[in-house]
């Protein structure tokens, strides 16, 4: 075991340094000192979250997207996150019956794999490739294709059978495709416009939800020294509301899950859902909701807070966008001194169609070395902690393998910044032992 100091490359939680703690102090004060906030706040709060942080949502969002029209408060509801929102949103809008099967960018978010097991998805999920633009839309609409072609004979004999009730407010999309457009996670692509609006295409020849995590979209490193204030590419559910003449049914086909925890803080189990009222409507009635109420509802007017004084803006514009530049450049440089003349390779921000920006470097190694092994002796001899691409594969026979797995995901925005460089180093010796070897 080394006696070194640990670096943590995998951990993709913010550095504690980049939370807005003095303002969240103030506003925890401020919301708990005025009667009316307060009392609102304890309660269990309405189905669809606490209304002036649903409003101020939608302003700002309007504000970053500039969608052709603003967006109303009425497509917003607050969750408990993403996660724990997927998790609703599965509950609501998919049938273990009706919904033959659930598409993913390969790789993943590795965390989201439980989730869909746990809502009858065991062995129902299947990998799409990524390139330098995302998610590969033209593989799923083959593989949509092939699968529909395939379904085995009778499949559709339980066409009108349900495991859930038939309930207005819920619907039972025949596929679902997750994905992360913006600055993913593990890789760190983005999907350009084109690939945008052909998957909301597919989705909608298909009838399936796209569920999108859009955790990192405000996360957009310029090069220039200035913060971006708008996004530069719209959500797929804002080319759901306006391409080819809007949505298929008063659900539509795409459903964005926003969330705090990149830019507040995790522990805050705060998020938003954005998609047609209907739909929120829908997912606002998930039975736990109806139940307890709104979740985080005390929380939300803490963050309420935060947007009547802007404060959450400023906080990302003259904080977290400079700490994440600073940091990108850190991390880059360090691979490129350390890594790149061991023949290690990665996407890089002017290579890309937009501005840099999230959480992550995927870098790819080049043969023979094994990425397993790799962060294995990493950890034993380095104490360096990191995460190899088999973390991140879609669990399922359907997903095609790549011959070997090369990929190591290098987080930058939770280590101290002096912290980066070292833990590129320590990789850079783990290399070179093997190549010693
Ligand atoms: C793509 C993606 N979705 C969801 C989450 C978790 O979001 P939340 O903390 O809101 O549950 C993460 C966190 O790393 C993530 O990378």
């Amino acid at each position: 075991m080394s006696q070194l100091d640990q670096v943590n490359l995998f951990r993709g939680w913010p550095s504690t340094d980049l939370l807005p703690t003095e303002r969240l102090k103030k506003a925890a004060v401020d919301a708990l000192s005025n009667p009316l906030v307060s009392a609102e706040g304890y309660g269990y709060g309405p189905d669809e979250g606490y209304l002036p942080l649903r409003k101020n949502i939608a302003w700002w969002l309007s504000d970053f997207y500039a969608p052709v029209r603003p967006v109303d408060f009425d497509r917003i509801c607050i969750t408990g996150g993403a996660s724990q929102n997927l998790a609703c949103i599965l509950q609501v809008f998919t049938d273990p019956i009706q919904t033959k099967h659930v598409w993913l960018a390969n790789p993943t978010y590795h965390l989201v794999f439980q989730t869909f097991e746990d809502a009858g998805f065991y062995q129902r999920l299947g990998g799409i490739p990524e390139d330098e633009e995302g998610l590969d839309v033209s593989a799923l609409a083959v593989a949509l294709e092939a699968f529909e072609k395939e379904l085995p004979e009778g499949n559709e004999d339980n066409e009108h059978e349900n495991i859930k009730s038939p309930k207005p407010h819920r619907k039972s999309y025949r596929h679902v495709i997750y994905c992360v457009p913006t600055f993913s996670n593990p890789s760190n692509k983005t999907m350009s416009l084109s690939r945008r609006e052909s998957l909301v295409r597919i989705a909608r020849k298909y009838d399936a939800l796209i569920i999108c995590d859009d955790v990192y979209d405000f996360l957009q490193y310029p090069e220039i020294n200035n913060s971006l204030v708008r996004s530069r590419l719209p959500r797929l559910v804002d080319i759901d509301r306006f391409l080819d003449n809007g949505p298929r049914d008063r659900f539509g086909n795409v459903v964005s899950n926003g969330s705090f925890s990149k830019l507040i803080g995790a522990g805050c189990r705060v998020g938003w859902a954005e998609g047609t009222g209907d739909l929120i409507y829908g997912l606002s009635q998930t039975g736990s909701t109806r139940s307890g109420g709104a979740p985080s509802q005390l929380m939300s007017t803490f963050i309420n807070e935060l947007f009547e004084d802007k404060s959450l803006q400023r906080h990302i514009a003259d904080t977290i966008i400079p700490a994440g530049a600073r940091r990108y450049a850190l991390i880059i440089s360090a691979i490129k001194e350390h890594l790149a003349p061991l023949g290690v390779t990665f996407l890089s921000g002017s290579e890309h169609h937009l501005a840099i920006g999230g959480y992550y470097v995927w870098i790819r190694l080049s043969l023979p070395f094994n990425v397993v092994e790799v962060c294995k002796i990493a950890l034993d001899y380095y104490n360096l902690v990191l995460g190899d691409e088999s973390l991140f594969t879609v669990p399922s026979s359907t997903t095609p393998q790549t011959d070997r797995q090369q990929h190591i995901r290098l987080c930058f925005m939770w280590e101290a910044e002096d912290k980066l460089a070292e833990g590129v180093r320590r990789l850079g010796s783990v290399l070179r032992m093997l190549c010693d070897k």
